[in-house]
């Protein structure tokens, strides 16, 4: 980075997947004065905690990377919660970081700010001209709220806020849990259990269920030394030793980035870019999408599972299409690196080396 190496750095979320990725980076490139409080040690909900924290450590820099992040599951079902939380969090360190003299912050919010039948690929002209997709519209909202933010501290007060919208993310400190997870991780997850099923090892499956929370209230049921109990939570979620159940028809379109790739966008922003040159914000994407269904061969293949992928099509699957134009980004010298197979391979090699690393 071009700022001193000593800033102080607060990255908010950092034990997430984003955050994780760009502490990673920061350490890479020699910064050792990186603050990432919990969230049990600092609620940014609370405007009093994150008051006081603001005033004490006094931050250069922020990458706003804590939220209240799902799939259409969770985002659908704890609508109050992603809508509340997303939005006292960016209110709480959009304000503080104004309020105590931040140099930059970077705002990370998502592709979801568009609208459902936005036009394909997304450019970031598209906010706000047509209606969110219904499942995740508290989380869209609150996002679209934070750029807002953003730009109106920038505007009165000549801050420097800028905001980065990330595509669907994937990588390896990710949230694996089936009922909160998103379509990846679940995928990735659910292909190395049928795996372990179809050949069985029940060791993997006890160690992935003691390791990763199921969700769906099965973590209480199960009974990890019976290998019956085993095989009937496996197909409560829709795993079998020859079959995986998938949520929807495998027709909607998305795009995925590998989130070190993320967190390299977010550092090059961060030095490189300030609010007037940015505004209002930039895509950040793989420039490319796939369909559900050919995900699902490409996850597959790369795990080895070899049974049939079935599809429930009652299951809701979101918009048809999601691709975000990222002409901006590129012509402002940043591209994505990690292809999708390389990026799937290196998730699917780390998990098992949990899982075996946790066994022995
Ligand atoms: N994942 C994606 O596919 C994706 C795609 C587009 C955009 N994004 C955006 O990227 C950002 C980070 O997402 P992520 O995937 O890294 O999420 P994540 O893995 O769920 O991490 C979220 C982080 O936020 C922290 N957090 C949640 N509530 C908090 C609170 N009340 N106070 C303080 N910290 C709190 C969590 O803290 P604890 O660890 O202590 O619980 C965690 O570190 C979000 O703004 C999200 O909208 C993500």
């Amino acid at each position: 980075m071009k700022f001193d190496k000593n800033s102080k750095i607060f990255v908010a979320g950092g034990r997430g997947l984003v955050g994780s990725a760009i502490v990673k980076r920061l350490k890479d490139l020699g910064f050792k004065n990186i603050l990432t409080p919990t969230r049990t040690e600092l609620d940014l909900r609370r405007q009093a905690e994150t008051e006081k924290f603001f005033a004490q450590e006094r931050p250069d820099y922020v990458f706003l990377a804590a939220a209240k992040v799902g799939g259409i599951l969770a985002n659908n079902t704890y609508r109050a919660e992603f809508i509340y939380d997303n939005l006292a969090i960016a209110l709480n360190t959009i304000d503080c970081s104004f309020k105590f003299g931040v140099k930059k912050l970077l705002n990370l919010g998502s592709s979801c700010i568009y609208p459902k039948f936005s036009p394909q690929p997304m450019k970031e002209d598209f906010l706000l001209s047509g209606k969110l997709e219904p499942t995740n519209e508290p989380y869209a909202i609150a996002k679209i709220c934070a750029i807002k933010l953003c730009e109106a501290y920038n505007f009165q007060y000549g801050t420097n806020f800028i905001s980065l919208m990330p595509t669907n993310l994937y990588g390896e400190n990710d949230n694996f849990n089936l009922e909160t997870s998103h379509v990846l991780p679940a995928m990735i997850r659910k292909f190395i259990l049928a795996k372990a099923l179809s050949e069985g090892n029940f060791a993997l499956i006890r160690e992935d269920f003691r390791l990763h929370k199921i969700g769906f209230n099965l973590d209480n049921e199960v009974d990890l030394n019976s290998q019956n109990s085993m095989i009937e939570t496996l197909a409560k979620i829709g795993i079998t030793k020859d079959r995986v159940t998938l949520w929807g028809s495998g027709k909607a379109l998305r795009e995925f980035l590998y989130v070190d790739d993320l967190a390299d966008a977010c550092i090059y922003f961060m030095e490189n870019f300030s609010a007037k040159e940015t505004e209002p914000f930039v895509n950040i994407g793989y420039g490319e999408d796939i369909s559900i269904f050919e995900l699902a061969e490409l996850v597959k293949s790369i795990v080895g599972f070899t049974g049939e992928i079935y599809w429930d099509t009652t299951k809701p699957e979101g918009t048809p299409r999601k691709l975000l134009d990222i002409t901006k980004a590129l012509s402002l010298g940043w591209k994505p690196k990690t292809s999708l197979r390389k990026g799937i391979t290196k998730v699917v090699a780390h998990y098992y080396s949990n899982l075996q690393s946790s066994m022995v």
